[in-house]
């Protein structure tokens, strides 16, 4: 009893700092342990986007099974701006009658929700961005119960160094103590994976805008090779958001777009019409087992492990000690490709599963071979 009253007051002390570091720190380690997965209007709608797009949406996220899946944020992209009122806080425009109404019925279907801005003057689509008005427009997200913020470099040339402006979002985000998951994309200019996470970023843009064709995605996926290194649990490379379903590619190619995403633990933003999804493109972005490499606990992002021509076979490996890998082909016509096990880290024999096709292969001795389709894959989980 003594010894409690003495100790008392230093208890007491160390209560209060491990609650101050525990309650309302926003941005932190916790936020995004594994890829963030949603939805984003940008691919698709562009800015035909309103409240009403984005209610369908989360329906449909619901309604489909996405949700089930985990995919959870309903993000909204450029061109929700109104302008500012007398004080300087930003109102959306007449397509958002009112964004906490929103933001409260995607809640409600157990979703999250992110907005869009810019840290200069203007955004890519030339609506207002945030520059001058930072810690406004934090606040502000806070209020509407946002969840997640992409922060788009767009008009900011010329206006400083975007280290500091990432920064200064960061703090006025930090200060709200919401927690919300923070996005910077700034197309990897200055080596943003350098620096992004020590400015509070939770992922970042490594590259251009992806388009919905076979070579966009090409170039920018099978590109990220190298940058595994800086990328981990709560800050991730993001190679742009997904095209699945917006019709520019060939199941095939999507097919090679989900796994490839998945293999580099990017994030999952789909950005095709839930609404109107066929079950083709169901069935690519929602298989759970394909999900799970992305997702892996583990949260290595995965490597080229070889190359010969346009076949490519790249591994990531996963948190029980098992490896995903991607048996791809960047060629024209069906072409066979090998993985040695001894390329995977793997001695002897091991047990392969398909991961598409979602049946066990039997186990393998040194080497394993598939027939792959033209810009195609063969997805496999090495035991
Ligand atoms: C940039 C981004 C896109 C999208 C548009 C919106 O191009 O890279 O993802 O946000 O701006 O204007």
């Amino acid at each position: 009893m003594k010894i409690t009253r003495r100790y008392f007051p230093i208890l007491l002390s160390f209560l209060i700092l491990f609650s101050w570091g525990g309650v309302g720190r926003g941005q932190d380690s916790m936020l995004a342990r594994t890829p963030p997965m949603g939805w984003n209007s940008w691919n698709h709608f562009a800015c035909d986007v309103s409240d009403t797009v984005v209610r369908a949406q989360a329906d449909a996220m619901v309604a489909t099974g996405m949700k089930s899946v985990g995919y959870t944020y309903i993000l909204i992209d450029d061109c929700w701006q109104g302008t500012r009122d007398d004080a300087g806080y930003i109102r959306p425009n007449v397509k958002f009658p009112d964004m906490k109404a929103l933001a409260d019925y995607i809640h409600g279907e157990g979703l999250k929700i992110g907005i869009y801005s810019s840290p200069g003057p203007k955004t890519c689509g030339g609506y207002e961005g945030s520059y001058g008005h930072e810690e406004q427009d934090a606040e502000t997200y806070a209020v509407w119960g946002m969840d997640y913020l992409k922060y788009d470099l767009c008009s900011y040339d010329g206006m400083g160094a975007q280290i500091p402006a990432y920064r200064k979002m960061y703090d006025a985000l930090k200060k709200t103590r919401r927690p919300i998951v923070y996005a910077l994309c700034q197309y990897g200019m200055q080596k943003g994976w350098e620096w992004a996470a020590s400015v509070g970023g939770n992922l970042w843009r490594t590259d251009d805008d992806i388009r919905d064709n076979y070579f966009s995605m090409a170039e920018l996926g099978f590109g990220q090779n190298g940058l595994e290194r800086f990328a981990g649990p709560g800050h991730w490379n993001d190679p742009d958001m997904l095209e699945i379903g917006n019709g520019g590619m060939t199941d095939d190619e999507y097919r090679t777009h989900m796994s490839l995403w998945c293999i580099l633990a990017a994030p999952l933003l789909a950005g095709n019409n839930l609404v109107t999804m066929g079950a083709a493109t169901k069935a690519i972005l929602t298989n759970p087992e394909v999900i799970a490499i992305d997702q892996d606990p583990l949260g290595v992002q995965g490597h080229r492990v070889t190359q010969e021509g346009p076949l490519e076979v790249w591994m990531k490996p996963l948190e029980d000690g098992s490896k995903a890998v991607g048996l791809f082909n960047r060629g024209w016509g069906a072409m066979p490709v090998t993985v040695g096990l001894r390329d995977l880290g793997v001695g002897g024999s091991a047990a392969m599963r398909d991961l598409w096709a979602r049946k066990d292969l039997g186990r393998f001795q040194e080497i394993y071979t598939a027939l792959v389709p033209q810009h195609g894959v063969v997805m496999i989980k090495v035991k």
